[in-house]
């Protein structure tokens, strides 16, 4: 369990409520004592996660998929069991000294000690376009541009100084050298020559998920001279542009309550969104989106509205990541905004009555492409070619018969020929979108199909189930069978930890699941966590469970037995005969 000590462990689990925690990632909705949604870990139509309170537990009935916090946080975010709770105890406040921090971590303490230096210069850079006479210029523009001062705090806009090592000389007054801040984006060129990488530029800073500066995107302003508009922070070991969304820190609440999200092209449009109250804008940085920032959004909204200037460049080019993100089973709307026009400038003449008009138009991705392909005259089998993938792609069966009826009137073919495209198409591409998590392939494939099919199978996990569910029981069950009646392993080894720890005098599901691997932990969850209609009168039920496994238990004995006495009877060793004999009757 690493270096954390199990007190420390313990204070994150009790501090940390997993109802809170999964709400970051999945929208949950009250079902009973338990929380459902949809699973973050599978691709599913119907809500099979379940996340309880009370056990402060987390399982996914579809995919098999459980744990506590801890372990729900490893799965999200791909860290390790140390990682995760180190996460959990920032999040939670609580005090890690640095030595437990890990030193077979040194990438994540490197990827800290870079989000700690983005931090920094983001304040930097934030505090000069606040308050540097310097910066005027730049409040200017952004003033001109209708940014109020409270949109410029929140998305920490700032304004990188002109001098070539404003910066520099800032971090290493904080013990940061040009090396690491040149590693980090901060600075270009080398160790012995280098600059400031953002001079005389209105600085967006572009947070992670979990709301980490990871890089910056920085706008020239005032007369520029043959300078890129904007200049980024490079891909680095830190940041990688295809895994984020910029603004997902400031619009995840907003999406969960509207129920969808906008995805727009740049950081203005953004910004100038949320001024205007449509907090559920993120942008995806001028890049094709990828299905890693479709999972994302996927954690907080299964809709998601494309806002991009219909005349850029910017919708052809994304139109195979629009593909990509209804493959993973977002439902995609396209907004149509005047030619040439872009969020920013939109709301800004139209307002917020000219947005909600726009929005309740979006066209379906479908219908969408359906419009492209008939404006530019192109054959009905170049049409149908282009929009069969989104067609076949629609996951709800009520929505695809729409979708080929609307394909179907538009382009004059029957219905039954539309079909027959889908399912031609379907047969070549089959099985490419299936399980794209490792998760699901992780998942023991012993409970796959449901319920253990053999008697005895059945009557050991029932065991497993009724002990789960009335620890009372283990003495009863132990003064029976003793601790060593469970033939198969995986059993076992949960029947050893789980006794174990009641020995320990208490039951603490949540705790006890860190000692266990896959799939075992898995297994546990979905016993703790299945309704438990089925057990009325545990007495009874647990023995008729035992019955079961004695009897297994003799018929086994027996089997030895008997091959024991053919070979006692092929040596003629009458007394070993007689001895058996006298044991099978015992039987
Ligand atoms: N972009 C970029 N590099 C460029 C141009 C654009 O990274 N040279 C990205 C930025 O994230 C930008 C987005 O693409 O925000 C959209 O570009 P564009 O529409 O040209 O800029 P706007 O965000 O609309 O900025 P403004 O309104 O200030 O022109
Ligand atoms: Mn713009």
């Amino acid at each position: 369990m690493g270096l954390i000590p199990p007190e420390i462990i313990e204070d994150v689990r009790i501090q940390t409520d997993i109802v809170g925690l999964v709400s970051e990632y999945v929208r949950l909705e009250k079902r009973g004592k338990n929380y459902a949604g949809n699973c973050p870990f599978h691709q599913e139509r119907d809500p099979s996660f379940s996340v309880s309170p009370d056990k402060q537990l987390f399982y996914c009935f579809g995919c098999q998929t459980g744990g506590n916090a801890i372990k729900f946080l490893m799965l999200m975010e791909n860290l390790t069991f140390v990682e995760s709770v180190r996460r959990l105890a920032d999040r939670a406040g609580i005090y890690l000294p640095d030595i437990e921090r890990g030193s077979d971590n040194k990438r994540a303490a490197r990827e800290e000690k870079a989000w700690k230096a983005n931090a920094l210069a983001r304040d930097f850079y934030h505090n000069h376009l606040l308050n540097s006479p310097e910066a005027s210029g730049a409040r200017e523009y952004l003033a001109g541009r209708g940014l109020s001062e409270e949109i410029i705090k929140s998305f920490k806009i700032g304004c990188a100084p002109a001098a070539w090592d404003s910066l520099a000389v800032y971090m290493r007054g904080l013990g940061y050298g040009p090396g690491e801040l040149i590693d980090f984006g901060l600075l270009t060129g080398d160790s012995g020559r280098n600059f400031d990488r953002f001079r005389k530029r209105i600085v967006f800073p572009v947070t992670n998920p979990q709301g980490r500066v990871v890089a910056f995107g920085g706008r020239v302003f005032g007369p520029a001279e043959n300078q890129p508009k904007y200049l980024n922070t490079p891909e680095t070991q830190f940041f990688n542009k295809s895994r984020i969304l910029y603004g997902l820190e400031q619009a995840r609440k907003a999406i969960k309550e509207a129920g969808y999200a906008v995805i727009m092209e740049g950081y203005m449009d953004v910004v100038t969104a949320h001024q205007f109250g449509v907090k559920n804008a993120l942008a995806s940085m001028g890049t094709s989106l990828t299905a890693d920032q479709g999972k994302l959004l996927l954690r907080y909204s299964r809709d998601v509205y494309i806002a991009y200037d219909a005349d850029s460049a910017g919708i052809k080019a994304a139109s195979r990541g629009l593909d990509i993100l209804q493959q993973i089973g977002c439902r995609l709307k396209v907004v149509s905004m005047p030619k040439g026009t872009d969020p920013d400038e939109f709301l800004r003449e139209k307002g917020l009555d000219g947005w909600h008009k726009v929005i309740a138009g979006a066209q379906s991705l479908l219908e969408y492409k359906l419009n492209m392909a008939q404006n530019s005259k192109k054959d009905i089998s170049d049409v149908i070619g282009e929009v069969l993938p989104n067609l076949a792609e629609i996951k709800s069966d009520i929505e695809l018969e729409e979708g080929v009826k609307t394909v179907a009137s538009r382009l004059s073919l029957s219905w039954e020929a539309v079909w027959g495209e889908i399912r031609r198409y379907r047969e070549h591409t089959r099985k490419i979108w299936e399980k794209p998590d490792k998760i699901a392939k992780n998942t023991h494939n012993i409970f796959k199909s449901g319920k253990p099919k053999d008697a005895l199978s059945r009557a050991e996990l029932g065991i497993l189930k009724v002990l789960v569910e009335n620890p009372e029981k283990l003495n009863y069950i132990r003064s029976v069978l003793g601790d060593d009646f469970l033939q198969e392993p995986l059993y076992c080894e949960i029947y050893r930890v789980v006794s174990g720890h009641m020995d320990s005098g208490e039951f603490n599901p949540s705790r006890l699941l860190d000692q266990l691997e896959e799939p075992a932990a898995g297994l546990l969850s979905r016993l703790i966590m299945e309704k438990n209609e089925g057990i009325q009168d545990p007495d009874r039920v647990v023995s008729d469970y035992i019955n079961v496994i004695q009897r297994n238990r003799q018929a086994r004995k027996r089997m030895i037995l008997m091959q024991e006495l053919a070979t006692a009877e092929k040596n003629n060793d009458i007394d070993r005969v007689n001895k058996i004999l006298k044991q099978l009757q015992e039987i």
